[in-house]
């Protein structure tokens, strides 16, 4: 199914040897906050904007097994499953352990490893860059506030829908808050450790519908579980090409 083959954790995959650095690249998760509370298990940690304006992050979370809201997300999953910003692997360890293919992506090493020691494949690689099953994952996720990466929810839904099967279903959290930002932001564990900046957008339900419709996403299902929002979206079908087209 996959260009590359995921067995035992590992990813094996066809890619070109040389991989320039491109301007997204977001080495603010690879900065000490992130990889010393991934380590830890838990935080304090949060994403500090310039005004100094703290959004928590929910680390213990992401480190724990799959929640009931989580288990919402799972069973609406077709198909080979990518999980984007994997981050420590809850996600895809509870599919893997079902026996779904999957695959989680992250840009931090840290939380790459801490996924496959879960039993989770996962490969250290942005969604911005050249990805295995390209056009061919049947579920994208989108979960905690991922939506954010990269700082431009429709640069992102873009990129995602080149990545999907062509009825494939992607699952969004939104904000839980009726917000639209696009801001420039820090990990910080507030006690003094900081990362560089790097764009994030936070988008409520409101917003995110927006944006996904202005690039081809239809919504399919909207719901709540355990105080956090989920979407699932469609990609409509480009439009044919008149006979009239070359
Ligand atoms: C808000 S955290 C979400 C964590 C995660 N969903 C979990 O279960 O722990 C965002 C995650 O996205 C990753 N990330 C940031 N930019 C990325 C990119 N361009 N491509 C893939 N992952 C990225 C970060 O390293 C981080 O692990």
């Amino acid at each position: 199914m996959l260009d590359g083959s995921v067995r035992d954790g590992s990813v094996r995959e066809r890619m070109p040897a040389h991989r320039a650095a491109a301007p997204w690249q977001a080495e603010p998760w690879h900065a000490d906050p992130y990889v010393r509370a991934l380590h830890a298990g838990h935080g304090p940690l949060f994403l500090r904007r310039a005004d100094g304006w703290m959004l928590p992050l929910d680390v213990e979370r992401w480190c724990a097994d799959a929640d009931a809201a989580d288990r919402t997300v799972l069973r609406r999953c077709q198909g080979p499953i990518l999980d984007i910003g994997c981050g420590p692997g809850r996600l895809v360890a509870a599919l893997a352990i079902h026996g779904h293919p999957c695959l989680g992506i992250d840009v931090s090493q840290a939380a790459v490893d801490r996924t496959i020691r879960e039993g989770g494949p996962a490969l250290c690689r942005s969604v911005f860059e050249p990805l295995p099953g390209e056009g061919r994952w049947g579920t994208a996720l989108l979960i905690d506030g991922n939506i954010g990466i990269g700082g431009d929810p429709r640069a992102l839904l873009t990129r995602v829908a080149q990545l999907m099967a062509p009825d494939g279903l992607l699952v969004v959290e939104a904000a839980g808050a009726d917000v639209d930002e696009r801001v420039r932001v820090r990990v910080d564990d507030g006690r003094g450790g900081v990362g560089t900046a790097f764009p994030w957008a936070r988008v409520g339900v409101r917003a995110l519908l927006h944006h996904a419709h202005a690039v081809g996403w239809e919504l399919v299902e909207q719901w709540t579980a355990r105080d956090r929002g989920f979407v699932s979206l469609r990609h409509a079908p480009p439009l044919p090409r008149s006979p009239t087209e070359h």
